[in-house]
C-alpha cells in the first residue's frame, strides 16, 4: 500500500484511503557504518534448495557473489515502464486477465463479482514462484502466486472520484471489488524463452475477500472471533489487504493481511471494545470501499467482532488446488506486511513478520517443531505452535528478542490477559509492556540466502519527532526511509535465526544524497540515477545480493523503481537503478526464479492519483483508449538470457 492510517502530508501519492538528537546519535553512526566495512568479504555459503531456492543453507562452500555490472537505466519518470539497457519486459498478467479455465475474457464494462473471482486481481503486490513440478527447482515452470491488495474504484470504473466513490459505487460494482482483492494461483510455463500463462491449469485458482478460510492456532474460536455468521470462531470469509508476503520452504505461501480498518463501516467509538479497536488501528473506520452499504459483517456496529478475524498471515498450499487457505493466529495480529520463513540451522521454521504503520515493531515467530524436508505433509501446521517474539533494538547495538508468552513478564491477567489467545489477539498491547522499539513503519524483512544477514525495511515515517529518536530510527520526520542490517549468531548455514539475542546495524539512510536535509547515507558514492526513496519489498537474487522496490518516491520527483545493490565489497550498500515504474505506480513482488534469470515484478496501481478514469495519468500497460489502466505482474529477462545484474 502507498499510505496507511491517517495521512501522510509527505507523501503526495494518495494511496490506500485514509487510515487512520541527534549529533551523538550520528557520530554512533558514523562509527557503526565504518566498523561494518571492516567485516566485509566474509565466507558465505549458498544452496539451490528444495523450492525454487528458498531452502536457506543447505549448500557447498561459495565465492562471493559477482560484481553488480549492469548498465545503469537513466532516471526517467512517465506514463511507460522502462528497464535498464539490455534487459526485457513482458507483461504476463494484467487486471482481468482470464485465469480458470472457463473464466471470461477481460471486459471492463461488462464484469462481475463471479467473473472478476476467475480472473487476476487488482492491485498485485507480493508474488512467490513454487517451482513445478513438487519438490523441483524448475526455473522454466512453476506457479505464481500473487496478492491483491485493494482496488482504485475510480480508475476501474467511469464517472467517479477517489473520494466518491465509495457512496457511488452499485451493487454490482461493489462485487467486483471483493472480488478483486485476495489471491492468485496462476501455472506458468518459459517456452523458447517466453512466458506464458497455462490457463486450463488445475491449478489455477482465486482467493478472494469472499472465499472460506479457516483460523487456526491459540486463538482460534476465541470469543473476540464469534460473530453472529461463525459462533465457533473458526472460520471466516475473505482476506483483505493482502500486502507482502513469502513463501515457505514446504512450498506453501503465505500472503499478509496488513490492516483492514478502511473496509469496515459504523462507528468504532460504539463497540463494546474501542481500546481494542484503537490499539489495533479501527479507531475510525470510514467504510472507504463502500461495502457495508451491502454486507452488514463490514458494518462494525452490527459486527463488532468481524475485524478481529482480519490482520493474520494466511497460509496456502498452491500445489494442492482444493485445499483451504489457513489463517495462523499463532503468528499474532498486527498490520503485516512480510512474512520470510527460515530453515533454522536446528530445524525449527523462523518467520520475520513487520508490522507497517507508524511507531510499530518488528516481529519474528520460531515454530515449536522442525521442518520435514521429506515430507512435506508433516510440515502443515508448523505454524500452530511456536513462540511469537517482538524486538526491542538496544543503542549498544544489540537486538533482543523478547518472548510474547502467556504467563511471562506483564502478558498476565492483572494486564488483560488470561491465555495465550489473549496474547495474539494483542501483540501491540504485549509489545508495549515488554519495551519493544516504536520503528518508522516496518515493511519488507527478508533473510539473505548466503550469508544469513537479515534484512529489515521502514519505509518512512514523517510523525517521528526529533525527542523520540532512537539509534535504530535516527532521524526526526524521516520522510525517505531507512534499511537495518541484523546479524543473528554464526554466518551462513550457521546462523542463529532462533536466537534471542542479534546485532543490528544501519544499511542505508535513504533520501537524496543531494538534498542535505534528507540526511542520507550509502556505503559509498551513489550516481543520480541510483539513490531512493521510501523502500518498501526486497528481494535477494540467487547469489545473494539484494533488490530494493520503493514505494512513495513520485513525493521526490523521480518514479518508484527497482534497483540492485550487493551487500558485501566495495559497492555494499550502493544501488543502481534496474527497472522504473509507470506515472503513479508502486513496484512491488521482486521475485527471482531459482536460476536468477528471470525477475518477477507486481506493478501496483497504475494511474491511482488520477481524478478519474477519464482522466487516468497512464493507460499502462494497454494504452488502449477503451481499456482502462491495469495493475500488472512484468517479467524482466536479460536479453539472449543470462543472471539478472551481471
Ligand atoms: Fe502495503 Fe506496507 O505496504
Ligand atoms: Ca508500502
Ligand atoms: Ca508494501
Amino acid at each position: 500500500m502507498s499510505e496507511p492510517v491517517a495521512h501522510d502530508s509527505t507523501d503526495s501519492s494518495a494511496g490506500k484511503r485514509s487510515r487512520t538528537a541527534s549529533t551523538h546519535i550520528e557520530t554512533i553512526i558514523a562509527a557503526r557504518l565504518s566498523r561494518r566495512s571492516a567485516l566485509l568479504g566474509m565466507a558465505a555459503t549458498a544452496g539451490a534448495g528444495m523450492f525454487g531456492g528458498r531452502l536457506f543453507f543447505d549448500g557447498a562452500a561459495r565465492a562471493a557473489a559477482p560484481a553488480l555490472t549492469f548498465g545503469e537505466l537513466p532516471r526517467v519518470y512517465d506514463d511507460k515502464d522502462h528497464v535498464a539497457p539490455g534487459y526485457s519486459k513482458q507483461v504476463l498478467l494484467r487486471w482481468g486477465d482470464p485465469i480458470t479455465a472457463d473464466a471470461p475474457g477481460f471486459e471492463p464494462a461488462a464484469m462481475t463479482g463471479a467473473s472478476q473471482a476467475k480472473q487476476f486481481g487488482y492491485n498485485c503486490d507480493f508474488v512467490g514462484y513454487i517451482p513445478l513440478p513438487v519438490g523441483s527447482n524448475s526455473s522454466d515452470h512453476g506457479l505464481l502466486c500473487v496478492n491483491h491488495e485493494y482496488t482504485n474504484a475510480h480508475v476501474m470504473f467511469p464517472g467517479m472520484t477517489e473520494d466518491d466513490a465509495a457512496g457511488k459505487l452499485d451493487k454490482n460494482q461493489a462485487e467486483v471489488t471483493m472480488e478483486a482483492h485476495g489471491h492468485s494461483v496462476v501455472e506458468i510455463k518459459k517456452i523458447d524463452g517466453k512466458w506464458q500463462v497455462v490457463q486450463d491449469s488445475s491449478y489455477n485458482r482465486r482467493v478472494t475477500a469472499s472465499t472460506a478460510i479457516k483460523l487456526s492456532g491459540p486463538a482460534a474460536g476465541h470469543e473476540l472471533l464469534k460473530t453472529s455468521a461463525d459462533p465457533t470462531g473458526t472460520e471466516v470469509l475473505g482476506t483483505l489487504d493482502n500486502c507482502s508476503g513469502g513463501t515457505t520452504p514446504w512450498g506453501t505461501v503465505l500472503f499478509c493481511e496488513e490492516g483492514a480498518a478502511d473496509w469496515f463501516g459504523g462507528d468504532a467509538t460504539k463497540v463494546p471494545n474501542p481500546a481494542l479497536f484503537e490499539r489495533a488501528g479501527y479507531g475510525e473506520v470510514g467504510d472507504a470501499y463502500g461495502w457495508a452499504r451491502y454486507q452488514d459483517r463490514f458494518n462494525v456496529d452490527k459486527e463488532p467482532n468481524e475485524p478481529n478475524r482480519f490482520d493474520w498471515v494466511v497460509e496456502l498450499d498452491p500445489y494442492e488446488p482444493g485445499s483451504q487457505p489457513v489463517k495462523r493466529t499463532a503468528l499474532g495480529r498486527f498490520g503485516h506486511e512480510a512474512a520470510t520463513t527460515v530453515i533454522n540451522k536446528d530445524g525449527r521454521a523462523v518467520v520475520y513478520m513487520g508490522d507497517d504503520d507508524y511507531f510499530e515493531y518488528a516481529y519474528k515467530f520460531v515454530s515449536r517443531g522442525i521442518v520435514d524436508t521429506a515430507d512435506r505433509a508433516k510440515n502443515a501446521n508448523l505454524l500452530d505452535d511456536g513462540t511469537l517474539y517482538v524486538g526491542r533494538f538496544n543503542d549498544d547495538g544489540t537486538l533482543d528478542w523478547l518472548p510474547l508468552v502467556f504467563g511471562q513478564g506483564p502478558l498476565t491477567p492483572e494486564n488483560g490477559f488470561n491465555n495465550q489467545g489473549d496474547v495474539v489477539m494483542q501483540p501491540r498491547k504485549a509489545g508495549d509492556l515488554l519495551g519493544a522499539t516504536p520503528m518508522d513503519r516496518p515493511e519488507d524483512f527478508e533473510a539473505n540466502p548466503v550469508t544469513g544477514r537479515v534484512y529489515l525495511v521502514m519505509t518512512k515515517n514523517s510523525k517521528r519527532e526529533a525527542d523520540k529518536l532512537n539509534l535504530a530510527n535516527n532521524r526526526a520526520k524521516n520522510i525517505t526511509g531507512h534499511m537495518l542490517e541484523l546479524l543473528p549468531p554464526g554466518e551462513g548455514k550457521e546462523a542463529d535465526h532462533a536466537a534471542e539475542q542479534f546485532k543490528w546495524d544501519t544499511f542505508i539512510l535513504a533520501g537524496d544524497p543531494a538534498a542535505a536535509e534528507h540526511g542520507a547515507k550509502y556505503g559509498g558514492q551513489v550516481s543520480a540515477n541510483g539513490w531512493f526513496a521510501c523502500p518498501d519489498n526486497i528481494a535477494f537474487d540467487p547469489q545473494g545480493r539484494l533488490w530494493i522496490a520503493t514505494d512513495g518516491a513520485p513525493a521526490f520527483g523521480i518514479a518508484d523503481g527497482l534497483y540492485g545493490t550487493e551487500v558485501e565489497g566495495p559497492d555494499r550498500a550502493v544501488p543502481k537503478l534496474l527497472y522504473a515504474a509507470p506515472m503513479d505506480a508502486e513496484v512491488c513482488g521482486p521475485c527471482f526464479t531459482p536460476d536468477g534469470q528471470t525477475l518477477f515484478l507486481a506493478i501496483q496501481h497504475p494511474a491511482e492519483n488520477s481524478e478519474t478514469l477519464e482522466k487516468a495519468t497512464t493507460l499502462w500497460p494497454d494504452f488502449d483508449s477503451k481499456l482502462p489502466p491495469r495493475p500488472s505482474v512484468v517479467v524482466i529477462t536479460k536479453e539472449g538470457g543470462g543472471e539478472i545484474g551481471v
